[in-house]
């Protein structure tokens, strides 16, 4: 299976699921690295890794639908099994969510359905939350609204600020995000309706 991943930023989700594949943990191929952003330090490491990059700026288009078409041609160059956005900070069109339906994945900082949106770990502290964490889930028009596929739970401390729950939070989605993008590739995961099912199974 083909993968094509779109980053805005550290790419470091993008760095652990690339690690998964050299390791052999995913029997996938990253055909490449697909950025918005000309200066993000991810693009670095995919180069790194030996991986295709390609950067489309938002800036240089009109409008967001411009921009979508630009990156749907781009994905679809490289005819990829899975999208994977790890940290593309794009509100995407509904062309472009209807085009990859059941085959995009996202990562999410909160347990969703908790906290959709920006700054999920100030949110997650205001509320006295006891419990924090990050969300894989299937793309769909909802904004951060798709169906989940894996979480990881994170205790909150007294004394966590912003800062250190997103610490901990990132170093768990190096963990979950290459087990989903796992699954998906191994035909195990899949979505239907409004589901993401595991062997089958409603998660
Ligand atoms: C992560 O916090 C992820 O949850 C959010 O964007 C960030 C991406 O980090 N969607 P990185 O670029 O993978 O390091």
């Amino acid at each position: 299976p083909r993968i094509v991943v779109l980053i805005s930023g550290s790419g470091s989700n993008m760095a652990a699921i690339a690690d998964a594949v050299k390791q052999g943990d995913i029997d996938a191929e990253i055909s490449a690295v697909i950025c918005n952003r000309p200066e993000a330090p991810g693009l670095q490491k995919a180069k790194d890794r030996d991986i295709e990059t390609q950067v489309i700026d938002h800036k240089e288009f009109a409008s967001r639908e411009d921009f979508d078409v630009a990156l749907m041609r781009c994905i679809d160059d490289y005819q990829p099994d899975l999208v994977v956005l790890a940290g593309f900070m794009r509100i995407l069109t509904a062309d472009f969510v209807i085009r990859y339906h059941g085959r995009m994945l996202n990562i999410h900082p909160s347990l969703l359905p908790k906290y959709q949106g920006l700054n999920t770990h100030q949110r997650a502290l205001d509320a006295g939350d006891e419990q924090h964490g990050v969300t894989v889930h299937f793309v769909t028009e909802e904004l951060d609204g798709g169906p989940n596929v894996i979480q990881a739970v994170i205790p909150v401390y007294d004394g966590d600020d912003a800062i250190s729950l997103q610490q901990r939070v990132h170093s768990q989605e190096h963990v979950i995000y290459p087990i989903a993008v796992k699954w998906f590739v191994n035909g195990r995961l899949t979505m239907k309706g409004n589901d993401a099912l595991l062997d089958g199974n409603i998660l």
